[in-house]
């Protein structure tokens, strides 16, 4: 707890210079950074100016009192926390500070002890916040590197396709940001795509590697890996629908796709975007039955394509982003390089 107060910025408001001194002394040993104000107006006008992380204050003050500046802070910042230090003899003002729903007070003289232990109380759900940040961020890190070896796993089996995830994750969280989507959302489309075609393990390697075109009943042998990647993925309680969103990989707009021949937005955003950037990679790579087709004739694809096999929105991204970049679109910015990145 003693850590986390070293985090915080405190303003605090006293108009007795004394007081003020000796409180700031105490709380500057305790705190990231203390800020002092003589009265309310002079209060508020440092918080309009910096960001604190609590509001400490007297009542009773010259120019602006206490709880006429708390009042102007909550409606500045609704649930800033707020403690408010109190004479015994503010009865009204300490009904009034009840009614503006301060999170804590302090009697005068100050208890350094209760002044410390009202600052936690009234900190804790950000303090709380905090570390539910930190142990998520930690997560979301631990599941992003051990899908990206899973993904490297998966490659190394079929080396015609090497790095085809991972360039489509790249491209596809491009278009998933530029569409808006959340980063819960932009996580789930990366992560998915990293191991989209991981149902391949259950496909014998002389088919991936296969120097021509395949038969019908090779082809349908393929066509089961987003089914068997979905259940591969299943097992895990990842916090994002990767299971779905790898079992619909290659689903078409229409309806044409396989395995559940859904449509339109029966599809996951994440599954609608994926296709697009799975197609404009596979066709712009080198494929042991053929070379690479280039990006011109991917750009035609998906255009020619466009509300028929492929969403227009994520189309009309897509074209865009291929249009300005190129080539680049399959490399990983310089700014959002990943550790999970090769
Ligand atoms: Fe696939």
């Amino acid at each position: 707890m003693e850590a986390f107060l070293k985090t915080l910025s405190v303003l605090y408001v006293e108009d007795e210079d004394m007081v003020r001194e000796e409180v700031s002394r105490f709380l500057r040993r305790r705190f990231a950074r203390v800020d002092e104000a003589k009265n309310g107006a002079e209060g508020l006008e440092l918080f309009e100016k910096n960001v604190y992380d609590i509001v400490i204050t007297d009542i009773k003050m010259p120019v602006m009192d206490g709880l006429s500046m708390a009042e102007r802070i909550r409606n500045l910042r609704d649930g800033m926390p707020i403690v408010i230090v109190t004479a015994f003899t503010d009865t009204d003002y300490f009904i009034k500070a009840i009614e503006l729903g301060v999170d804590g007070y302090v009697k005068k003289p100050i208890d350094t002890e209760q002044l410390i232990a009202q600052t936690l109380k009234a900190t804790y759900s950000r303090f709380q916040d905090v570390q539910l940040a930190k142990a998520k961020n930690a997560t979301i890190k631990a599941l992003t590197q051990i899908v990206g070896a899973l993904s490297r796993a998966i490659e190394q089996r079929d080396p015609y396709t090497n790095g085809h995830q991972h360039r489509v994750s790249i491209f596809a969280e491009s278009i998933g940001r530029l569409m808006g989507l959340s980063d819960e959302q932009l996580t789930s489309v990366r992560l998915s795509a990293l191991i989209h075609d991981i149902g391949k393990l259950s496909v014998p390697v002389e088919l991936l590697v296969m120097p021509r075109p395949l038969t019908e009943l090779e082809y349908s042998l393929i066509k089961t890996h987003p089914v068997n990647g979905s259940d591969i993925i299943t097992g895990i309680e990842f916090p994002w629908p990767i299971d779905e969103t790898i079992r619909q990989h290659h689903e078409r707009y229409d309806g044409s796709g396989y395995p559940d021949g859904l449509q339109g937005e029966e599809i996951r955003i994440e599954a609608r975007i994926i296709a697009v950037a799975d197609v404009v990679e596979a066709m712009s790579s080198h494929r042991p039955y053929r070379p690479s087709l280039g990006l011109d004739k991917a750009l035609e694809e998906i255009t020619r394509n466009r509300g028929i096999l492929y969403d227009p929105a994520v189309v009309d991204v897509a074209v865009k982003l291929i249009r300005e970049k190129g080539e680049k679109i399959f490399e990983e910015a310089a700014f959002t390089s990943r550790s999970s990145g090769r």
